[in-house]
């Protein structure tokens, strides 16, 4: 796998996005273009060593599967959580013992829980009956992590409708049942909702997942194994800090014992900061009120909602531009509409903006658009999805 990956272009100090523009010959180009800084991930995964020494981080590879991304993270150290087969492929063809894998998705089609018990991918999680009896059935000697249901009262994707049990009922009777089958429960996991707003939800979830350690033990099952889901944020690094301090303090009330291990499942706290997506404006057109004044000035981009863009739509984001105009502080601004490349008029990146005047072939630059983005994007209506360059500090 790893001869086959992208080139890592080095830089000093700091990444030079407009020297990069300027390299990449992008006005000669129709498809947008992914800027990626690798160091970017590396620093956060010292922040996360730093702040949650105790949690060992394990990548939720659905938020962005760029191998160069799983691969970096891999050598970096950090575990993985997987959703399917292929996502489970890929993190083991990086050499990831299975170990550092959790197969965090509670409704798995057999053959992928056949291709985790063939690779030695141990534990998974549990939300229901049928899933504790297809273990029993495909893969009985794997250890069931039984996720409960608590969810933050504030977040940008709420995951509660699908997935997770109830605390209380619902999971003891889980292991019961998976008592009553000689199956292995070792623990529990939540997620409190991806881009969690309610910091004090994972205080909440901690003190419930004690509640079922306590009966997994009644029950005599050795709990060793909490998985407290994702949620972090993507570029806020202070929220983080907050986050880390009510972890923290929660873990160490209720699971003071270091024999249990702890584990998170965060996304989009690697990798949503990483990316830049450049796009070029091919088409403009102005809209002017009965005066003639000029109201707003409607852009086409090169990549949409159907491409990088979808994170609007799928995962609420809102989306911020930066143009690349010099001196243009004193430029009046307008009223600007963005709209992505295809047909559809669903295709609306944005319609607050204020930009100054910008003309065909001129570029905008997203930051932020690392994190559910590119995995889910498609060429709808015949264009490229983005492609994308690599970069890293020479030392950070
Ligand atoms: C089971 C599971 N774990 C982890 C994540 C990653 O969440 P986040 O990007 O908020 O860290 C998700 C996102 O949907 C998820 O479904």
């Amino acid at each position: 796998m790893s001869s086959e990956l992208p080139e890592i272009k080095y830089y000093e100090r700091e990444l030079n996005v407009r020297q990069i523009i300027e390299d990449s010959n992008l006005q000669d180009l129709d498809q947008a273009l992914n800027i990626c800084d690798l160091s970017s991930v590396e620093r956060k995964y010292q922040l996360w060593k730093k702040l949650l020494p105790r949690i060992m981080p394990c990548y939720a590879v659905k938020c962005n599967d760029d191998p160069v991304l799983v691969k970096l993270l891999a050598e970096l150290g950090a575990g993985f959580d997987c959703a399917s087969k292929n996502e489970l492929k890929l993190v083991l063809g990086f050499d990831v013992s299975p170990e550092r894998i959790i197969f965090a998705n509670p409704c798995r089609p057999v053959s992928h829980l056949d291709y985790a018990k063939e690779n030695r991918v141990a534990n998974g999680t549990v939300d229901n009956e049928f899933e504790v009896y297809k273990l029993h059935k495909h893969y009985p000697e794997s250890n069931l992590i039984v996720r409960f249901k608590s969810e933050a009262k504030e977040a940008q994707c709420p995951l509660g409708d699908k997935f997770g049990c109830d605390a209380d009922a619902d999971a003891t009777a889980l292991m019961l049942l998976a008592k009553s089958l000689d199956l292995t429960v070792t623990g529990t996991s939540f997620h409190v909702g991806s881009g969690c707003s309610e910091l004090e939800a994972y205080d909440r979830a901690i003190k419930k997942a004690k509640n079922i350690f306590k009966f997994g033990e009644l029950l005599g099952y050795d709990m060793d194994f909490l998985d407290i889901g994702g949620g972090f944020p993507g570029s806020d690094d202070e929220k983080f800090q907050k986050i880390a301090d009510i972890v923290n303090t929660s873990v160490e009330k209720h699971f003071p014992d270091e024999r249990v291990q702890i584990i998170a499942e965060p996304g989009r706290y690697f990798v949503a900061a990483a990316f830049t997506l450049i796009c070029k404006i091919h088409a403009r057109r102005e809209i002017r009120n009965e005066a003639g004044k000029l109201d707003t000035v409607m852009y086409y981009l090169n990549d949409g909602v159907y491409g990088s863009f979808n994170c609007i739509l799928y995962d609420h984001q809102v989306v911020t531009a930066q143009h690349y105009l010099d001196d243009a502080e004193n430029l009046p601004k307008f009223k600007s509409l963005i709209w992505g490349p295809s047909c559809d008029a669903l295709d609306k990146i944005s319609e607050d903006l204020r930009l100054p005047n910008l003309n065909r072939g001129d570029l905008l630059g997203f930051p932020n658009m690392g994190a559910y983005t590119m995995p889910i994007a498609s060429p709808f209506n015949g264009f490229e999805i983005p492609k994308t360059l690599y970069f890293r500090a020479i030392q950070i």
